[in-house]
């Protein structure tokens, strides 16, 4: 199965001692010797699911491709440079995903920067490092405009475009709709590329669209597939120089049992075979096809270990296990109710037979990693392990409560590598300012 269609990493398995065992690793190894929560990263998973999206490209397209990791998923460096490894790109949102990718040794025609409120400076960045950018609305437009002769660059770009199609996801994780902060709206079209066509500085070279997250239907991409197709020849008819296609991410993964995304490859025939299609229709060279998928790269590959602390039975209701993070590194369920499976890793082989409700460590009551979840008889000092946790997790993590944020490790062949370090109080407090005349009591 494909890495995105499982629920545990591709190496995980229960040793001789009835542990969960991970890269050939025991969780609880791993655990004593990085301590917790820690967040573990699979190599093998990460990498069978980049190459899965290289070859699909390859197989499907008939002509140029290129995925790029959607690294808001996680930018770290090491992550960034494992997929620059496997022959993928990189789309960024800030100037910090920006050097994490470049720092990471990403060639910057292989950096995509996206984003509806870029800054000027985050601009000037882009521009001199010689990246593509993914322009968003007229706001920016124009401020390319200026800045590109006052630097002496011709920025390259595409265009991002709101497709009006509707996904079925969680409406924060839908951005194709027509009423999106992200794009430039499909009315407005005509007078973008007049305006493009005008602009001897700048330099378009085709569209981008993308229409949400945790997707399972292959339709709404098909249909995006035609609704770009279609706005790309009307560019190509204007006389704009478009030569790419990014047809944006939105992969589902399966966190619980009954989520069934398509694999991976799958949803590289159908979204490639629809622009090769519509493409074909309207008599038009074949664009370079860009995908950027995150989650059905990243999530899948990693999982979370805490430690199991307090319990508390409210009897005639629910038994409460907590460990010892939380929200903090894991803000998905309290954010958009995001479901998980997990188990208790020192007693993977055990029947799962006590249902629980796990809450995080933070002062929040929301704060609930899972609801009424089946797990080994949990007790004080177990291992629990949640599954998929490499998407959007680390990347939304916080410091609530200063809560130091975990580390986390790349484990292969029984190999770890530290890729994350742990955050210390001395890290949460550097920031801090304290005025001198605060340091005593007022006169
Ligand atoms: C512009 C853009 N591209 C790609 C992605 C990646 O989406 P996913 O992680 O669902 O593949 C996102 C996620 O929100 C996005 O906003």
């Amino acid at each position: 199965m494909a890495p995105n269609q499982q629920i545990r990493p591709l190496t995980a398995c229960v040793n001789a001692q009835g542990h969960l065992a991970i890269g050939g690793i025991d969780t609880v190894t791993l655990a004593g010797q990085w301590g917790t929560p820690l967040y573990v990263v699979d190599e093998l998973t990460l990498r069978t699911a980049c190459r899965e999206y290289v070859q699909a490209l390859a197989t499907a397209y008939p002509g140029a491709a290129l995925a790029i990791y959607a690294s808001k998923a996680w930018n770290i460096l090491a992550l960034c440079a494992l997929v620059r490894q496997e022959g993928l790109g990189i789309d960024v949102v800030s100037a910090g995903e920006l050097a994490g990718a470049l720092q990471a040794g990403v060639a910057a025609d292989k950096i995509y920067f996206h984003g509806n409120n870029k800054s000027e400076a985050e601009l000037t960045l882009a521009l001199t490092a010689g990246v593509t950018i993914v322009v968003d609305n007229w706001f920016e437009l124009k401020t390319l405009a200026r800045l590109g002769p006052q630097l002496s660059y011709i920025p390259r770009l595409l265009v991002r475009v709101t497709p009006g199609i509707e996904c079925h996801t969680h409406e924060y994780i839908q951005t194709g709709h027509l009423d999106s902060k992200f794009g430039f709206d499909p009315n407005e079209i005509g007078d973008l590329f007049s305006y493009l066509v005008d602009q001897p500085g700048l330099h378009c070279v085709g569209l981008h669209a993308h229409i949400g997250s945790q997707i399972f239907e292959l339709q709404p991409h098909q249909d995006l597939a035609q609704v770009l197709v279609d706005l790309y020849a009307k560019g190509l008819h204007q006389g704009l120089p478009f030569c790419e296609l990014n047809v944006g991410g939105g992969l589902g993964v399966c966190y619980v049992a009954g989520d069934d995304p398509p694999a991976i490859a799958a949803w590289v025939e159908a979204v490639a075979g629809s622009v090769a299609r519509a493409c074909a229709r309207a008599g038009l060279d074949y664009p370079k096809l860009i995908c950027e998928p995150g989650r059905s790269l990243i999530a899948n590959s990693c999982l979370t270990l805490y430690q199991v602390g307090s319990t508390k039975t409210v009897p005639g209701v629910r038994t409460y296990i907590a460990v010892d993070g939380g929200m903090s590194d894991n803000p998905r369920p309290i954010t958009y109710g995001a479901r998980y499976t997990a188990l208790i890793a020192n007693k993977a082989d055990q029947a799962a037979d006590q249902l629980v409700t796990v809450a995080g460590k933070h002062c929040e009551s929301g704060d609930i990693l899972l609801k009424d979840v089946l797990l080994a008889q949990p007790e004080s000092g177990d291992l629990l392990t949640v599954f998929t946790t490499g998407a959007y997790n680390y990347a939304m993590a916080s410091n609530y409560n200063r809560v130091p944020r975990p580390a986390a490790v790349l484990v292969n062949e029984g190999e770890a590598s530290l890729i994350l370090q742990r955050e210390t109080t001395a890290d949460l407090l550097r920031q801090d300012c304290l005025p001198p005349r605060l340091m005593g009591m007022p006169e």
